[in-house]
């Protein structure tokens, strides 16, 4: 084959893109993004060569290598992990230095973890997030029961403070759902912490129209949870029977869902028609539609037309006199 500028050129191609290639499967894996935001990336992968991978080799007995899956339960996603409020953290932190060892040692796993409390309890630091009050509210929720912590809801490797931070509120309020479906509409977990049989939520809910437009625009905890203005999140989850089943607790002006989902926006921007404009795009929620500028102007018009009724009013008794 003649040696053309041409081919020559494909071959150098060829290569680099080969070399390209190789990198991005580097960092694929191991982002910088990850580098940035943690100290620990290198000693986290060797929990994460296992538990970040669908599948993980093994060494048998007679040194021949194995190919295992991980199963599900026990996958931890390295980009939800780099960017959950603990993305600083190393396993280590919070896991025993013993879950090195593999297999795995019975005391190193089932050993007692930190709680919330422990790292935010009385702390002014995190004053604004009042984990006191929430504390308070979990023990007199009912999921207060054995096995059941706070961590069931806050996923440890993948949890954000997420509506906090939301400009987004259909997102937050999937994240949110998110949360109470990973039991509510998984019962295998649901079932490793109680008797109870499962709960089928389409029919617990029938009398609700619409849910598919509800469940993507309310949160669970908005009918679930007791009212409390002192912290962003309510975490009191009533019994069933307490439960908002009142249409007029939200399709009305000073709604449940005011005090809830909305209560971060300032109360300004709700005067002004904001709930049926930005949030709820469009659709018509009854009563939440109150523009203060409507308002005023309706004010002006009436006033106006009052005032050219009186001025006609007095305008016909001055000529009634003259005549
Ligand atoms: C060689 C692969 C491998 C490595 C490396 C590894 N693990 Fe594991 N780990 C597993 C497998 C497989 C299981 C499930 C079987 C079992 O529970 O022993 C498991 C189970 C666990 C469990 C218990 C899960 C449960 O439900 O009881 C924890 C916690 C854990 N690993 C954490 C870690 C941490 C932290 C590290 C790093 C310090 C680590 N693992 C390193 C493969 C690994
Ligand atoms: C902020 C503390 C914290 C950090 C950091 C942390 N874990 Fe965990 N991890 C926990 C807690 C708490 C549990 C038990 C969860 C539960 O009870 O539902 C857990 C459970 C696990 C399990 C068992 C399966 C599961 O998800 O319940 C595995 C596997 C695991 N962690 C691996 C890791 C690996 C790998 C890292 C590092 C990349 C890590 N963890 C970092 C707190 C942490
Ligand atoms: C082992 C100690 C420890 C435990 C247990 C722990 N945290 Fe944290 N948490 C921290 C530290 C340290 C930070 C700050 C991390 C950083 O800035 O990189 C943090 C950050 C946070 C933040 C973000 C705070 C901010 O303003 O940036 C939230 C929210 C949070 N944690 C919630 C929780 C919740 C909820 C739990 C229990 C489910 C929990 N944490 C358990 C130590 C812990
Ligand atoms: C039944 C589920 C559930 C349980 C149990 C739970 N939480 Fe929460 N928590 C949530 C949800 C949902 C959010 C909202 C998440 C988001 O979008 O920011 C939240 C948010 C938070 C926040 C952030 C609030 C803010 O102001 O931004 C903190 C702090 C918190 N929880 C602490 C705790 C502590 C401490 C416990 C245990 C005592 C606990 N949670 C138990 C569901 C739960
Ligand atoms: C880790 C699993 C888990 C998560 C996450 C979870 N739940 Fe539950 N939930 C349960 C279990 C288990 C029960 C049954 C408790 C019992 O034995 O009575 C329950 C019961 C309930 C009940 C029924 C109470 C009754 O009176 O029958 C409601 C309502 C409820 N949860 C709402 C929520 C909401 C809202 C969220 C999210 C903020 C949530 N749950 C998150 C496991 C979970
Ligand atoms: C519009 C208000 C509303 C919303 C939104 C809502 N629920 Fe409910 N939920 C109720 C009411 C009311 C009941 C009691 C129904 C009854 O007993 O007839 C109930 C019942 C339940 C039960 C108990 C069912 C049973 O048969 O024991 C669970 C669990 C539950 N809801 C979870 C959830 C979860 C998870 C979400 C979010 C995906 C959610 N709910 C969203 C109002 C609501
Ligand atoms: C927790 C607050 C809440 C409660 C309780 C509630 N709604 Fe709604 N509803 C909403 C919101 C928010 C929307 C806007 C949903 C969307 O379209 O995105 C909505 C939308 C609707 C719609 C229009 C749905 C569509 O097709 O767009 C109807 C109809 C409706 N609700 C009827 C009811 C009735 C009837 C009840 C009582 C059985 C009820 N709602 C209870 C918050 C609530």
């Amino acid at each position: 084959m003649k040696k053309t500028p041409t081919t020559i050129l494909i071959a150098l191609l060829l290569t680099f893109s080969f070399i390209l290639n190789a990198q991005q499967e580097d960092t694929a894996k191991l982002k910088s993004v990850y580098f940035e935001v943690n100290d620990y990336v290198e000693d986290n992968e060797g929990c994460l060569k296992c538990h970040g991978e669908q599948k993980f080799k093994l060494e048998d007995a007679f040194g021949r290598t194995v190919t295992e899956h991980m199963c599900p339960d026990r996958f931890v996603d390295r980009d939800k992990y780099y960017s959950s409020v603990h993305k600083s953290f190393s396993c280590t932190d919070c896991h025993s230095y013993d879950l090195f060892e593999f297999p795995h040692p019975l005391e190193a796993r089932i050993e007692e973890k930190m709680i919330c409390m422990d790292c935010h309890g009385y702390d002014e630091s995190y004053a604004q997030y009042h984990f006191e009050t929430i504390e308070v509210e979990f023990q007199e929720s009912i999921h207060n029961i054995d096995e059941f912590s706070c961590w069931k809801c806050h996923d440890p490797h993948s949890y954000k403070a997420f509506m906090r931070n939301a400009d987004d509120i259909e997102a937050a309020v999937l994240y949110d759902n998110e949360m109470c479906l990973s039991c509510h509409a998984n019962f295998s977990q649901f079932m490793v912490l109680t008797d109870r049989g499962e709960i089928n939520l389409v029919e617990s809910h029938d009398w609700l129209p619409n849910q598919v437009a509800h469940f993507r625009s309310v949160r669970c905890i908005e009918c679930h949870t007791e009212i409390n203005d002192s912290i962003l999140i309510a975490h009191k989850i009533m019994p069933k029977t307490e439960a908002v089943k009142n249409c007029t607790e939200c399709h009305s002006r000073d709604s449940h869902l005011m005090h809830t989902l909305y209560k971060f926006q300032v109360k300004e921007d709700r005067k002004a028609g904001f709930a049926n404009a930005i949030i709820l795009n469009n659709s018509y929620v009854i009563g939440a539609n109150q523009n203060i500028v409507l308002n005023w102007l309706s004010l002006l018009v009436f006033g106006l037309t009052f005032l050219v009724i009186l001025f006609h009013t007095v305008m016909r008794i001055i000529k009634l006199k003259d005549k």
